[in-house]
């Protein structure tokens, strides 16, 4: 197949990107868009401080725009995110105690409920465990409400738009060896152990110098797998140039394709120029949109499948 999307398609998986509302009218990034992806995250547009401003106003039209670009296209929406420490509305910011907790549990029951029947998957908890080497939770307004808050989120999304997948989407959880990964694998463990709804476990795949693809990728993958969740790359970019990048993202593809349970891959963003990193060139296509080496391994990898 000859690009991204159909590539994968051959292996029953998508491949997808983040999108920005304010690029759909550039036709050099559109026409990428159109032609490579079948999986759309909005990359700023569904989170709490633009969907929900104020309390209880609801503001979707920035997300609309991504949602409806992709659905008239025939590509499916993987929403993000629904319950974060970070980019709360600054309403939110300081909120407390059952205040906050009945806040954030009606947030993710509006925004559901709103875009109910429209979103393969949610990221319903983003980034809630902590760095370092603790293995526990993040320290934040949430989790000072009480270490339920997750399963709470999960049970609102859950009831509120029920052919959604829902996934805890988290970032350095790549390697096997890390507390944090050990950390959020006891959490889906417990989970699926007590019937809290989580489908599958999104896995950011941030990687540069310091923080490279582990040699050890696989295991992960498959050990999530294992407990009976889907797992996908969620927002993938990796550091770097030329034959030494593309060789990390064919690890990445490879590793994916090796887990039944892998079930797409989300680059997180479209050209270099598109990456939340202002320096850098993370991504499949560079500047100007032309393909790069990174681009060509990723297809082959997808293509031998
Ligand atoms: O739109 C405003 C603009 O009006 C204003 O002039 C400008 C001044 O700073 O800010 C613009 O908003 C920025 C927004 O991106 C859109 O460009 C925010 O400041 C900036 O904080 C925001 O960054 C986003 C970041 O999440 C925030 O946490 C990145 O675009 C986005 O790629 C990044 O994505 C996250 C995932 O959601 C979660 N995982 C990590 C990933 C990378 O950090």
């Amino acid at each position: 197949a000859s690009t991204l999307a159909a590539a994968a398609q051959q292996s029953g998986r998508y491949f997808g990107t983040a999108v920005a509302a304010n690029k759909l009218g550039d036709s050099t990034y559109v026409g990428i868009l159109n032609r490579e992806f079948d999986m759309v995250t909005a990359e700023n547009e569904m989170k709490m401080d633009a969907t929900e401003p104020n309390q209880n106003q609801f503001s979707f039209s920035n997300g609309d725009r991504i949602v409806n670009h992709a659905r008239n296209q025939g590509k499916r929406v993987r929403g993000h995110a629904l319950a974060w420490h970070s980019q709360q509305p600054g309403w939110m910011q300081n909120m407390s105690g059952t205040a906050l907790r009945n806040a954030m549990l009606n947030h993710v029951t509006q925004v559901a409920t709103y875009y109910k029947g429209k979103i393969y998957a949610w990221d319903v908890v983003n980034e809630a465990y902590a760095d370092g080497s603790s293995g526990g939770r993040r320290d934040s307004n949430l989790q000072r409400t009480g270490n339920d808050w997750i399963e709470a989120a999960f049970r609102a999304a859950r009831a509120a738009d029920p052919n959604a997948k829902l996934c805890y989407n988290d970032y350095n959880t790549d390697n096997w060896s890390h507390a944090k990964t050990q950390g959020v694998y006891r959490m889906v463990q417990d989970f699926k152990s007590r019937g809290v709804p989580i489908d599958c476990v999104g896995f950011q795949a941030h990687f540069n110098s310091g923080n490279p693809v582990p040699s050890n990728y696989h295991t992960t993958l498959q050990n999530f797998a294992a407990l009976g969740v889907d797992v996908q790359i969620t927002e993938l970019d990796i550091e770097g140039s030329g034959s030494s990048q593309a060789q990390q993202y064919q690890g990445v593809v490879q590793a994916c394709l090796a887990v039944a349970r892998c079930t797409g891959i989300t680059v997180w963003g479209i050209r270099d120029s598109d990456s939340w990193r202002s320096s850098g060139t993370p991504l499949l296509f560079d500047g100007s949109g032309n393909k790069k080496a990174a681009y060509t391994s990723v297809l082959n990898a997808l293509n031998s499948a």
